[in-house]
């Protein structure tokens, strides 16, 4: 039988025993345990290569739900929590004491999401556990938006892919919790910032590179392709690098025309969307590629084309 495939039943098994499996979200793939079950999330940490401290999402049928894990007596979280989900939002909320600290990795709040996926939430309602998932790719590296890439790099060390498609938002979700009084975004994700300010008004972005993140999608190099990747202005870094072959990522026109360069262009129609939905499928596409190095240039820096950049920005620092 093979690893992939659409089995309900063979999935919410599994993860009832205790084993892995990868879940469709319409944000990127996760790679799912039940949280409730300390020796499984801890081999999640472990087929990802994952440092234990780096906490992991848990993921909920429902609002209601998700209030046996975290407490909602934030007004303005639950605010966000009723308006978005289902949907690529993650709350960061103080967590109750039946979800084991190596899910939080010790710390106090947990971050929790119903996702959008109909797959999904009908095996999370099969389940009833809360599902502790990551994204599914070794740490580090690009989130996968389609089963093959779970396959590639985990296939051999998990149980099962529940084949969900391409992922409709392509993205991770968007971190938000709430800190000094004031709500904050952790990471900038499928769930734009300006929609999250029409329900609670004006945020704070912490969202820092650092070397002691509160979430470590903020560690400078994350997110990142083998390949070395330069942000800048596509002539200029076309010219710089003549005698290299390239992979240009670009947004709308195409600027390079060059037998060395190979375009991958995010949105032909300039549509953010479009481009998050292609940016991760094209960073691996890249990777197996011959090019030597990949240049791109900045997004226009509203709506999710501040959640690309960022992930441009940190996958480029790797190098
Ligand atoms: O869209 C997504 O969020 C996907 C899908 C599978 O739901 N998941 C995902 O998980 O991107 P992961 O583990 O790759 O990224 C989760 C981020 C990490 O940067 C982690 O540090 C942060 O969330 N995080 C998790 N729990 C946290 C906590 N209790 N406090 C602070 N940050 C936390
Ligand atoms: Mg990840």
């Amino acid at each position: 039988m093979s690893i992939t495939g659409t089995d309900l039943s063979l999935a919410a098994n599994l993860l009832l025993q205790g084993k892995l499996v990868a879940i469709p979200t319409e944000t990127v793939y996760g790679l799912a345990a039940n949280a409730l079950d300390e020796k499984a999330v801890l081999t999640v940490f472990e087929v990802k290569d994952r440092p234990f401290f780096d906490p992991l999402i848990i993921h909920t049928y429902s609002l209601d739900a998700a209030k046996e894990y975290a407490d909602f007596g934030i007004e303005p979280l639950l605010k966000l929590a009723n308006t978005f989900w289902p949907g690529p939002l993650t709350l960061l909320l103080p967590k109750l004491s039946v979800i084991p600290p190596i899910v939080t990795s010790g710390l106090n709040q947990v971050a929790i999401r119903v996702p959008d996926h109909p797959l999904t939430l009908q095996l999370l309602k099969m389940v009833k556990i809360p599902l502790a998932a990551p994204s599914a790719n070794p740490f580090g590296y690009v989130s996968p938006t389609q089963p093959a890439h779970v396959e590639k790099q985990l296939g051999h060390k998990i149980d099962y892919i529940l084949d969900g498609g391409n992922c409709s938002v392509g993205l991770e979700s968007t971190i938000v919790g709430l800190e000094d009084g004031k709500i904050c975004v952790y990471r900038l994700g499928g769930l734009a910032v300006e929609e999250i300010e029409k329900i609670v008004g004006k945020i704070e972005l912490r969202i820092n590179n650092s070397s002691n993140p509160k979430a470590p999608g903020q560690l400078k190099s994350h997110y990142a392709p083998k390949k070395p990747l330069i942000v800048g202005d596509l002539k200029q870094l076309s010219q710089l690098h003549k005698d290299k072959k390239m992979a240009a990522i670009c947004f709308g026109d195409e600027k390079l025309k060059s037998p060395n360069v190979t375009v991958y262009n995010l949105s032909v129609a300039k549509n953010l969307q479009e481009a998050a939905i292609n940016l991760f499928k094209y960073l691996r596409l890249i990777d197996d590629s011959d090019a030597d190095i990949v240049i791109c240039e900045e997004l226009p820096a509203t709506g999710l084309g501040l959640a690309i950049n960022d992930r441009l920005r940190r996958a480029a620092s790797k190098h």
